[in-house]
């Protein structure tokens, strides 16, 4: 193991020792109340807390020093934007002359720690620093969020001269369970616009998630622009369930979106859904459609009468283009080509297609993500499956060496109602209550082996909402619960605990104006 040695790092502490001969006189002396680090409402819940009775004040005098390697100043400038919105502090970032620092958050590139994986992070936190350690500018990223989550929401002013935040004094040491930690987004069934997106992305950050698969494509509508096929968007974009206006990304807006999510440490994965949901782009270009009808712009919910003309050769050049056109705006490693509910696509044309296309997603760069379904043909083990439904099918999957990402609708589909009383959602699978959301354990989830599991993801389908804060109601809280299950250990995870935690997300939720469910299964803080 490496001692923590950067040389940056040194000329800083060089500085200051000079310069703190001159300020000594000035050391001010805080008297904190006992501390309990161990006993924060962070979510997710850390691997490993230390908890020793102090306090570090954030405040006025609170510098950040950052490494220099890439990424680093970015993330100390992303955590004082934060902490400017929300205690009006101006903290300095990587400025060189301090007179007299007392409060100074350290952001490192280390391997001083034990924990391996880009998303570790350490933080050692003590009266007159905060040091976090990372191996990445992704691990930093996360660890600041821990530091947002333990800024309290008001400073206090009875300490000292001046106000101040009060951080508890100890060592996290934390890294994720899983590496794919998500949420789905059908902006399909209805169109988000990008500040939409934007928003849930700010939220997903401060929880860890690092992953947002978008559902671009549906039978009702079209969302993404593709230059060599422009009635897509033309036309097919000009719909949507219940017979509204729809709308589409431009490519600008698309990157726009992966922009945001990149500087939140979030990978966009793409989804264009074939062969099925494909009615859009077969009102597009009706060349496309292989269910031998015409096809008519659709409005309605029904799935699963749709399907591309799997043999065709124009279906491929279009399948090719589109691949070509999205992956090369998402910088993601993933491409996700749906493969669901091909209801009207012969079995023996489902399994030649889905094959086809895996190789176009290759050939263009990326790993190919399909519904659980495409395990049923003969896959590349380097391919993943989302478990959304049938065990039986995520099982085959296993069996071909694949990875899986869970997602059973049961317990992680987020537009399911809470319980009878849900202003939106759907329940063909039931109800998904807070806890059912939460009191499960994807490490031991239907027999699936612990090395196949990807990670977990909460897709939430558009057909019953239509605005950011209806997508928001069904969201929230259940994905903050899978942000935990994605990232804590079994053996640190407990509903009873989790509860507690969650209901003491009210300040932050409110502060984002975020329109949480107020499920009844939660007392509240007030
Ligand atoms: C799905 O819910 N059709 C994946």
């Amino acid at each position: 193991m490496k001692k923590f040695t950067i040389p940056f790092l040194s000329a800083v502490l060089f500085t200051v020792s000079l310069n703190s001969c001159a300020e000594q006189k000035k050391k001010r002396v805080i008297n904190f109340p006992e501390t309990d680090l161990a006993e924060e409402y962070l979510i997710p819940k850390p691997l490993e807390v230390t908890a020793d009775s102090g306090g570090f004040a954030l405040d006025t005098f609170t510098v950040i020093y950052t490494s220099s390697a890439k990424g680093y100043e970015e993330v100390g400038k992303f955590l004082a934007e934060k902490i400017k919105a929300k205690t009006n502090l101006i903290v300095p970032v990587n400025v060189a002359e301090i007179l007299n620092m007392e409060s100074a958050i350290y952001i490192n590139l280390s391997d001083s720690f034990d924990l391996e994986g880009p998303e570790a992070y350490q933080l050692i936190i003590s009266p007159d620093s905060l040091v976090l350690n990372s191996h990445t500018a992704e691990g930093a990223f996360r660890g600041i969020q821990t530091i947002r989550q333990l800024i309290p929401e008001v400073g206090c002013d009875t300490l000292a001269a001046n106000e101040i935040w009060m951080i508890p004094t100890g060592i996290i040491n934390d890294a994720p369970q899983f590496e794919y930690r998500g949420t789905m987004l059908d902006v399909a069934r209805h169109f988000f616009k990008v500040e939409d997106v934007k928003t849930y992305i700010d939220n997903l950050a401060y929880y860890k998630l690092n992953t947002l698969h978008l559902h671009l494509t549906d039978d009702q509508g079209w969302r993404i622009e593709i230059k060599s096929w422009p009635k897509l968007t033309e036309i097919g974009g000009a719909s949507e369930v219940g017979g509204g206006p729809g709308g589409y990304y431009t490519q600008l807006d698309y990157s726009e979106i992966v922009r945001h999510a990149t500087a939140n440490y979030i990978t966009i994965i793409p989804e264009i859904d074939m062969p099925g949901h494909t009615n859009a782009a077969s009102v597009a270009y009706p060349i496309l459609n292989g269910n031998g009808k015409i096809a008519k712009v659709y409005t309605a919910m029904r799935v699963g009468f749709s399907t591309l003309d799997t043999h065709k050769d124009t279906v491929y050049t279009f399948i090719d283009d589109v691949i070509r056109e999205v992956s090369a705006l998402s910088p993601g490693p993933y491409f996700h080509i749906g493969g669901d509910e091909s209801h009207v696509t012969d079995k023996e044309d489902f399994i030649p297609f889905i094959n086809r296309v895996e190789k176009i997603v290759q050939k263009h760069g990326k790993r190919m993500i399909g519904w659980e379904e495409i395990a049923n043909a003969g896959m590349d083990s380097t391919s993943i499956a989302q478990f959304w439904r049938s065990k039986k099918n995520t099982l085959t999957a296993v069996d071909k060496g694949m990875k899986v990402i869970l997602s059973p609708a049961k317990k992680a589909y987020l537009d399911m109602k809470y319980d009878e009383d849900s202003e939106f959602g759907l329940d063909w699978v039931g109800h998904v209550p807070v806890d059912v959301a939460y009191k499960w354990a994807p490490e031991s989830y239907e027999s699936i082996p612990i090395e196949n599991i990807l990670g977990i993801e909460g897709p939430l389908w558009s057909e019953t909402i239509n605005t950011i804060s209806e997508l928001e109601y069904l969201a929230f809280p259940r994905i903050i619960g899978f942000a935990e299950l994605g990232w804590t250990i079994r053996e640190n995870r407990d509903w009873e605990d989790y509860r507690i935690r969650l209901a003491n997300q009210t300040p932050y939720l409110k502060r984002m104006n975020i329109n949480y469910y107020r499920s009844p299964v939660i007392e509240w803080k007030q």
